[in-house]
């Protein structure tokens, strides 16, 4: 099939069904460390940056949810959407309609036909988008101009070895359909499909995903974006790099990068001091034949890009406090009312928090230093300085394992990419 024949095709999919469709905006919104300018160029660079004015462009936003996520998290900044379907913009725009603070907008573009842009982005996301285009590497080749030097990219792509039994039950409901067969036809027969499998039959079992497949398949745009795609690519871990190679992009870091610990993945000792010489890119290939990610989600940037700061410009904390929801406790007679912390990464984790480290929190401006902020609590309370300092580091670095602060690395290497 051509190009042109394939987008077709992939575009009509989207006009008939808008993915991931209305629903996900019934959920109250939240903020999230994930789509915030600040949070990820401090965990890409260990850079400071404000998302004040920034420019973010969602290349294949489809029904807006990623871009509603940005338009929360990063007030001030200008956003802007592509996609082929102008049913899913149409949808997108109410919802970006009910955020307030950005300035948006939505224009109907294929990225296999884009333009050299007049002006680039500071972020540029592309998520689950790449992987349908008929060429990924022209895709992603026409948006590398859109990207600032300097800039991030946030990209998501399917796994191969994730997404082995969703392939198997793709094949299987096109064996069971005629070429002919209408989508509501496909529907259909993917829909009695899945409902006649005993329980617990492995073609069921999404729980890398997160997700029940009977569940999953009560939507129409779920069903056909997973089981009825006319064009999908699946990654192994070498193809992600050669993609990105091609396009003149390297890794920064996975989104869930934790979960790419080989210390967790391999627990015996011996075995792991066998990696102990392994290239950066051969422990990635490892951990991801040891417990394939239901995606690869990663931080990207150009490749020519050397960040040009030095250790003295590096904030010590970051100001992920800044990206923390406070809620008072479930007043509860036998727990004192505590601050309950939020903190917003990848997966979203609470801890209760006792005062001294909710007022040391409430310091973090992604500027003070860990010391500095030991002196103004010092100065505030005419505590003793050098007692304070040695308390506050103590409390930072719990803070840090914890996830709730970032602090500068010891070395003043950026992510090196892979
Ligand atoms: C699975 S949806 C992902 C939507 C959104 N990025 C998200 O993560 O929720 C894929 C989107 O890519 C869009 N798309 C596919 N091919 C495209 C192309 N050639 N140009 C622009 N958008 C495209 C589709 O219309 C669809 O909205």
């Amino acid at each position: 099939m051509s190009e042109a024949a394939i987008t077709e095709e992939v575009r009509a999919l989207y006009e008939k069904y808008p993915f991931p469709g209305p629903y996900a905006s019934e959920k109250p919104p939240q903020l999230d460390g994930m789509t915030s300018y600040t949070y990820v160029c401090y965990q890409a660079f260990r850079e400071y940056r404000s998302h004040q004015g920034r420019r973010i462009l969602d290349a294949g936003c489809g029904t807006g949810e990623t871009l509603r996520r940005y338009a929360l998290n990063n007030p001030g900044a200008t956003l802007v959407g592509f996609d082929l379907s102008q049913a899913s913009l149409d949808l997108a725009a109410e919802k970006l309609g009910r955020v307030e603070g950005v300035e948006w907008h939505l224009e109907q573009r294929d990225l296999l036909e884009l333009a050299p842009p007049k002006e680039p982005f500071d972020l540029v996301s592309c998520t689950g988008v790449l992987h349908h285009l008929a060429d990924p590497l022209k895709g992603l080749r026409n948006l590398v101009p859109y990207l600032k030097r300097d800039g991030i990219f946030a990209i998501y792509l399917y796994s191969a070895y994730a997404r082995r039994e969703i392939e198997m039950a793709a094949e299987i409901i096109r064996m069971l359909c005629g070429p002919q067969e209408s989508m509501d036809k496909r529907i259909d027969v993917a829909r009695r499909f899945f409902r006649g499998l005993p329980a617990g039959h492995f073609l069921l079992d999404q729980a890398k995903f997160e997700t029940d497949v009977r569940d999953w398949i009560e939507r129409d745009e779920h069903l056909a974006d997973m089981y009825l795609h006319p064009r999908e690519i699946n990654y192994t871990f070498d193809m992600v790099l050669e993609l990105l190679d091609g396009a003149g992009l390297e890794i920064v870091r996975f989104y869930d990068e934790e979960a790419w610990d080989l210390e967790r993945l391999l627990p015996d000792e011996d075995l792991r001091r066998r990696t102990m010489f392994m290239s950066r890119r051969q422990k990635y290939r490892l951990a991801d034949l040891l417990h394939p990610r239901p995606s690869y989600i990663f931080m990207a940037r150009h490749k020519a890009y050397t960040p040009s700061r030095t250790v003295g410009d590096v904030p010590l904390i970051s100001p992920v406090a800044a990206w923390v929801t406070r809620r008072p406790a479930v007043a509860r007679p036998s727990i004192p009312p505590d601050t309950m912390i939020e903190v917003l990464g990848f997966a979203h984790r609470s801890y209760r928090l006792d005062g001294d480290a909710v007022e040391a929190l409430a310091l973090c401006d992604g500027a003070r230093t860990v010391d500095e902020v030991a002196d103004a609590r010092a100065a505030a309370t005419g505590a003793d300085v050098a007692t304070a300092r040695k308390i506050n580091r103590t409390l930072f670095t719990t803070l840090e394992k914890q996830g709730i602060v970032l602090m500068k690395p010891k070395e003043a290497s950026p992510g090196t990419g892979i």
